[in-house]
């Protein structure tokens, strides 16, 4: 089978090499002329585990191509995919859609035979219907399926996610285009799959609410660990407890600043609009998008109160920028809600994180970065962890407490145990757990 992918950002490239993997010829899109030329080089634009081996695989074994040029990629195509970005209008939430039917109009011209048209990118229900009407009128002759496909993959374990889903969701309300559709996802027949065919708005809706879901259930457990930290409670053990009930469970109960990334809060705000937009008001999801938004403001505050109430003039050692491990990505990162209001109580910030430092140097401006997590830590008077990356998880506790002036941590990703932290000499915060001081013997405290 041959696809074509337009669109080369992460959820384009990566589907783009899993379905090469699977022994689908497939040819990468893009309109950037500079990004193009260097994945031909096999230089990988994002930080994703795997990828870039997998790319040079691929290549290697003439399944995989990129290009510029769209009417030679498409045609010839068995399915073509759009996988362009749909980024939220300034202001208002609304997914901007431009981009999707820019592609749409362009793929439909260039099509030479009846092809089917995913759309991959994360799109408002009702999008399809519109792709198919800009398809039809475009090329009122040619038979061009429009089906929806949407991706579930998480930055870090991307190429995990697609070669062993939960579930593969198929949109359309066409025979050949779920055949085809089908085909394309064959290798993961093998591993029993799941594959859930209905129409391109259910498919559409299917995304939103997955991820509206997960974001309400990080949301949920953040607002326990809030009352948890007035009562002395410990919010792990209510996570854990309430996860090991089968029709809770225990994944996205981890507290932590507020959510972020290039999905959720993108994602949610879109599922506000377009439910009030269809008379079906979301009001669940749009308190989640609020309480998150005011949980990342009030982090800062927990820096502050840390350090005795005020940072004007003292060194935060940042460990970790990035919204999450295993990625570069620094979109809605609780860090770059936190570090501005720190610089603008007069703190001085020194920042390490493993891969996103290039990104966050262009983003956060007056950061000092660090060559490791031990290099920022000298004579600071309180450490700040942001991301639970793994390297942060065993530092050498004697070695930090040396570094630095006070010995004051603020775990917002609970990566330690309080215990341990007072133990080895530390005043240590965490979320939703009770504040241990140094030398304390796990008494409980309220913080
Ligand atoms: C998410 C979805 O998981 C994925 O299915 C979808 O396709 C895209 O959006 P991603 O944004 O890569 O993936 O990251 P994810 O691991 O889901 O984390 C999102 C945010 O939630 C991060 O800021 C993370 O720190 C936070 N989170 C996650 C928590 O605070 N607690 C948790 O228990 C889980």
């Amino acid at each position: 089978m041959r696809i074509a992918m337009i669109g080369t950002g992460y959820v384009g490239l990566v589907s783009g090499t899993c379905f090469s993997e699977f022994g689908v010829r497939t040819i990468c899109v893009d309109k950037n002329a500079e990004k193009i030329e260097r994945l031909t080089q096999g230089r990988i634009p994002i930080y994703e585990p795997g990828l870039e081996q997998l790319v040079a695989k691929n290549v290697r074994a003439g399944r995989l191509s990129f290009t510029t040029d769209l009417e030679t990629a498409v045609d010839g195509a068995d399915a073509v995919f759009i996988a362009v970005g749909t980024p939220s209008r300034r202001g208002d939430g609304h997914a901007d859609l431009s981009f999707v039917f820019a592609a749409a109009e362009e793929v439909a011209l260039a099509l030479t035979k009846p092809t089917v048209l995913v759309t991959k990118s994360t799109v408002p229900v009702g999008t399809g219907r519109r792709v198919r009407e800009i398809v039809a009128k475009a090329r009122p002759e040619l038979e061009i399926h429009v089906a929806s496909n949407p991706e579930f993959l998480r930055e870090g374990s991307a190429i995990n996610d697609f070669m062993r889903p939960d579930r593969v969701v198929i949109g359309a309300d066409s025979d050949k285009a779920v055949a085809v559709l089908r085909r394309l996802y064959r290798p993961l027949y093998l591993i029993e799959t799941p594959i859930v065919t209905t129409t391109r708005e259910t498919a559409e809706l299917i995304k939103y609410a997955a991820n509206s879901f997960l974001a309400t259930k990080i949301t949920f457990i953040n607002e326990v660990a809030d009352f948890c930290e007035q009562v002395g409670a410990n919010v792990h053990d209510v996570a854990r407890a309430i996860g090991l009930d089968g029709r809770i469970g225990r994944k996205f109960l981890h507290a932590g600043p507020g959510f972020g990334g290039s999905c959720f809060p993108k994602d949610t705000q879109a599922f506000v609009h377009s439910g009030r937009e269809f008379g079906a008001p979301q009001r669940i999801v749009e308190s989640v998008v609020k309480v998150n938004d005011e949980r990342k403001e009030r982090m800062a505050e927990r820096i502050v109160a840390a350090c005795d109430g005020s940072v004007d003039g003292k060194t935060i050692a940042v460990l970790g920028l990035t919204f999450k491990p295993n990625t570069d990505d620094m979109r809605d990162a609780a860090s770059m809600a936190i570090i501005p209001t720190l610089q603008t109580e007069g703190a001085t910030i020194r920042a390490y994180d493993p891969v996103g430092m290039t990104e966050a140097a262009t983003l956060l401006p007056g950061v000092e970065f660090g060559a490791d997590a031990y290099a920022v830590l000298d004579g600071a008077d309180c450490v700040a962890i942001l991301t639970e990356w793994n390297e942060f998880r065993a530092l050498d506790l004697d070695r930090v407490a040396a570094a630095l002036k006070r010995r004051v941590i603020v775990d917002l990703r609970n990566i330690y145990r309080p215990v341990e932290m007072a133990a080895a000499g530390f005043d240590y915060y965490s979320i939703g757990r009770p504040a241990m001081r140094s030398g304390e013997q796990g008494k409980a405290t309220k913080k």
